[in-house]
């Protein structure tokens, strides 16, 4: 007898759609049989009914800020592990892996990882999770000694690094220290890449000439900077032969820098979201408000200050050339993953978003960067990704779950629904039964907007208005060695011309 059998849905895996009349049992939370023909009437405890929908393994989001500790104490980032990993259910993401960050001053790791693991310990979380690490500050005793024993013991197979922010961004020569560790280990490298230097001067001009609402953000951080430094992760990555992921591509720049790198079979890895799908940086201006402004009245300036609330980096781009390159990388492979970057900041707090507009004047630069997302990533790619007729539902399985899966070392319990794997499934609503305009009265993180507020959805995991689950169901994942870009290729290109200058 299964504890649950799921039947008449097309279950959907990377390769294929399995007809209708194939049925799927659970016992505990594994899957243990896949069945063609209707399910018997007495072989489970708990039906339920598919209705002809689709049927998706569990959504993995592989970029997610939850509790975070910034530099300054207090202002940690705006979901606890409780209220995301919530949110994140009620959008159909049963597993998230968040970050674990070194500050530059922490001489271990260690602690910082028991920290996260008491962080989402203390209330729970309604699905599974791991952490990534982020390292500001690669010391010799954290890359020899303190990496292997948190990939062996504590399942911790990935990195992040930041080529920005001045509190955390590493330098090349420790870029390529890390590099050369995560290939010997098989851990998966993230990285933000975006040049700092570039940034900051936009920022200064900008700043001398009194331009600091919100919509400045976007001309600061220019698609220059993530050009450039995606470029010179590449050529770094080249030079020690280590596979690299970048996160959040945003431009039509970096995704044609990365899509040549894969073109020269080079392990260069792409992860995009929905922010730099759908939305453009003339959503951050005030109607009426072009740039070259008259910052005027304290009532202008509160109104022109709602594009705080969609302040995140790299920045949403203004022109529809880098929306368009960014959809063109999900269709045609250059993504490996589809991730929300949930780094949440509510927005009338003093310590999220109006941080940036102490003593009433707008200031871009001290506004939190990050957006909300864990919950609207899967419905809105579902929407406008495979009910727009832009990808595929297999793609969409590829790119939410089944690629995550494989990058992370997940790929013995999630990202399939097969025999032997975790019970992770969504359960989508038949085509046509939904529309509805998203807005956060309905969403389930913990936050005061959203900044997909009235974008319409064509589909939503079942059953939205009714989240099951609990606090305390997610147990914390260890990760094994990703397969995606850790194929041996041999000798690195270090090593080549090391051995052809000693002959
Ligand atoms: O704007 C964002 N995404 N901030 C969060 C930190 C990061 O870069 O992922
Ligand atoms: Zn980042
Ligand atoms: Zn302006
Ligand atoms: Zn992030």
């Amino acid at each position: 007898m299964y504890d649950l059998v799921i039947y008449n849905g097309l279950i959907v895996t990377t390769s294929h759609i399995s007809p209708v009349d194939t049925w799927i049992g659970i016992t505990g939370d594994k899957i243990v049989t896949i069945q063609s023909g209707k399910p018997p009437k007495d072989v489970g405890k708990r039906y339920i009914d598919a209705k002809g929908g689709y049927i998706t393994p569990g959504g993995i989001d592989t970029h997610v800020h939850l509790q975070q500790l910034q530099v300054a104490p207090g202002e940690d980032t705006g979901d606890t592990f409780e209220s995301g990993t919530r949110s994140a259910t009620a959008g159909g993401t049963t597993t998230i892996i968040a970050f674990a960050n070194q500050q530059r001053h922490d001489e271990s790791l260690y602690p910082l990882v028991e920290e996260y693991h008491r962080r989402a310990a203390a209330n729970g979380t309604w699905c599974d999770y791991g952490f990534h690490m982020i390292l500001t500050n690669p010391t010799k005793k954290i890359l020899d000694e303190e990496l292997p024993v948190l990939f062996e013991k504590e399942g911790i197979s990935s990195i992040k690094v930041y080529m920005t922010y001045e509190a955390r961004r590493v330098g090349d020569r420790d870029m390529l220290e890390i590099m050369l560790r995560t290939r010997k280990l098989g851990m998966t490298l993230m990285i933000h890449a975006e040049n700092d230097d570039m940034v900051q001067l936009v920022i200064d001009h900008l700043k001398e000439n009194d331009l600091t609402e919100p919509h400045h953000h976007a001309i600061a951080r220019t698609p220059l900077a993530e050009v450039e430094a995606t470029n010179r992760a590449i050529c770094l990555s080249n030079l020690v032969s280590s596979p690299i992921l970048i996160v959040h591509v945003s431009s039509s720049a970096a995704m044609s820098r990365i899509r040549t790198a894969q073109n020269d079979l080079q392990p260069i890895f792409a992860e995009t979201c929905p922010q730099y799908l759908l939305m453009l940086a003339e959503a951050m201006q005030p109607s009426g408000h072009g740039c070259g402004c008259s910052h005027g009245t304290e009532k202008t300036e509160n109104k022109s200050f709602e594009g705080a609330k969609l302040i995140c980096s790299p920045p949403l781009r203004e022109s529809k050339d880098d929306l368009d390159a960014v959809w063109k990388g999900m269709i045609n492979g250059t993504v490996t993953t589809f991730s929300s970057d949930h780094c949440p900041s509510a927005f009338d707090h003093p310590m999220g978003k109006k941080k940036g507009l102490q003593g009433g004047k707008a200031d871009f630069t001290k506004v939190p960067n990050g957006l909300p997302g864990v919950e609207t990533r899967l419905p809105l790619l579902m929407t406008y990704g495979v009910e727009r007729q832009r990808i595929s539902v297999q793609r969409f399985v590829e790119v939410t779950s089944t690629q995550p899966a494989h990058l992370y070392g997940l790929q013995h319990r999630k990202g399939a629904i097969a025999v032997g794997m975790d019970a992770d499934i969504v359960i989508w609503y038949p085509p046509g039964e939904v529309k509805h305009d998203i807005t956060n009265d309905n969403l389930h993180h913990s936050i005061d907007y959203t900044p997909f507020e009235g974008f319409e959805v064509s589909n939503w995991p079942r059953d939205n208005g009714g989240l099951v689950g609990r606090a305390g169901l997610g147990t914390y994942v260890k990760r094994i060695k990703g397969t995606v870009g850790h194929e041996s290729r041999g000798e690195t290109h270090l090593e080549r011309i090391t051995r052809m200058a000693r002959a």
